[in-house]
């Protein structure tokens, strides 16, 4: 029997949209039993966004890991200030609680720039995107989080806002419209979105930089997590540290949540210091395993090898199975499962590999198709 300590769903907000107890109670029919934990939703929720105040990186040099986007970033940053000039414009794309945001933020003091915070979403009527534009000042950062979901009017309007600083305001109707075309300060704006396959290449196009966000290592994960203990006073050794990061499914935002519910629990059953038993027992409780798979994703692969022989299936067919939306689905079960090699997307659809029947303790049929087979058959 699984036994939630008090003091640990005490912890979290009743309110939270995606906290434990409004999540089961929302959970779809089909769901698991007791719907998903949402301990390992990548997705944020409300006390996520509290923590991330104090947890947000500051600097560069504070931000961990994607080595390759920082190393650019240093470059650009560097010759951008010594021309005093604006950063050309950025995307940022890849799964959610990546560092895509906190990645602006961290630009954004780099370059001792003023950020302005929006999102496609929240930009759905063109005054709305003209005010914010009209706002900006020299030098400024502009970052719409979700840009995927701007709607036509607002990308038509940010066209020449981004590629010649002006924003073209029209008036009066029929023949006697005119343009106005105003100029604007030299801004940078940067864009975030999970889904960079929707977005039109028109938009895309007009990025100086477009940088995929990549799952964080092991290693990089346990000095995010020691990093938030140590902002978070709390006493974890190593080997605790290394528990939590090797189950965060690659995700800071994730190990950032692990680290909280980790110390709600040792300090509910008064232990002083995080050590692996600890942080294994904590993780246990939140029925999340070794490989940071919660009941949701083990459902979902149990669901591809005994309902549909392990695949081809398709995205909706496996979803409505599993009593989710195809999205997330999509966007936040599936990454991390192709990520640890458990499932391909193929042509015709999803494919449970050799790595996923063994993962749940199952023989893998002959000839199952795979991509870690080699890996896995390694003594
Ligand atoms: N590279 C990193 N180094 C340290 N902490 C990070 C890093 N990336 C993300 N985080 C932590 O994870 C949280 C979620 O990151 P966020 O930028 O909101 O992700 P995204 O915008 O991609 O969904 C942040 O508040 C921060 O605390
Ligand atoms: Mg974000």
């Amino acid at each position: 029997m699984t036994i939630v300590p008090s003091s640990v769903n005490g912890a979290l907000d009743p309110d939270d949209e995606n906290g434990i107890k409004s999540s089961s109670r929302k959970s779809k029919a089909g769901s698991p039993a007791g719907g998903r934990s949402e301990v390992l939703s990548a997705k944020e929720n409300p006390s996520d966004r509290r923590s991330d105040l104090n947890l947000r990186p500051q600097s560069l040099a504070e931000y961990i890991g994607q080595e390759r986007t920082r190393a650019m970033l240093e470059m650009s940053i560097a010759a951008a200030k010594s021309r005093t000039e604006a950063l050309d414009h950025i995307l940022f794309y890849g799964p959610p609680g990546l560092g895509k945001t906190s990645l602006a933020n961290v630009i954004a003091i780099e370059m001792r720039a003023k950020i302005h915070l929006s999102s496609g979403p929240s930009l759905e009527r063109p005054r709305d995107i003209i005010g914010l534009l009209h706002q900006l000042e020299e030098g400024d950062v502009l970052f719409i989080d979700e840009i995927h979901r701007l709607n036509r009017i607002a990308e038509e309007l940010l066209y020449p806002a981004i590629e010649d600083f002006a924003i073209d305001l029209t008036a009066g109707k029929g023949h006697a419209t005119r343009t106005m075309r105003l100029p604007l300060p030299r801004f940078t704006l940067i864009g975030a979105t999970t889904k960079a396959a929707m977005l039109s290449n028109a938009l895309r196009d007009r990025f100086g930089f477009v940088c995929r966000l990549e799952f964080y290592s092991i290693p990089e994960l346990s000095k995010i997590v020691k990093r938030t203990a140590g902002i978070l006073s709390i006493e974890m050794n190593d080997q605790g540290v290394e528990i939590i990061a090797s189950r965060a499914r690659g995700t800071p935002r994730i190990a950032n949540r692990l680290v909280r519910l980790v110390r709600d629990y040792a300090q509910y059953k008064e232990h002083k210091v995080v050590d692996a038993d600890v942080a294994r027992v904590a993780l246990e409780t939140y029925q999340v395993d070794m490989q940071g798979l919660d009941p949701t994703d083990r459902k979902l692969l149990s669901i591809l090898i005994d309902t549909y022989g392990g695949g081809p299936v398709g995205i909706e067919a496996l979803a409505a199975s599993l009593g989710e939306d195809s999205d997330t689905v999509e966007d936040v079960y599936e990454p991390f499962l192709i990520q640890c090699g458990f499932i391909q997307r193929t042509p015709r659809g999803r494919v449970a590999t050799a790595a996923a029947y063994g993962h749940l303790g199952k023989t893998a049929p002959h000839g199952q198709l795979t991509l870690k087979l080699g890996n896995d058959a390694e003594p």
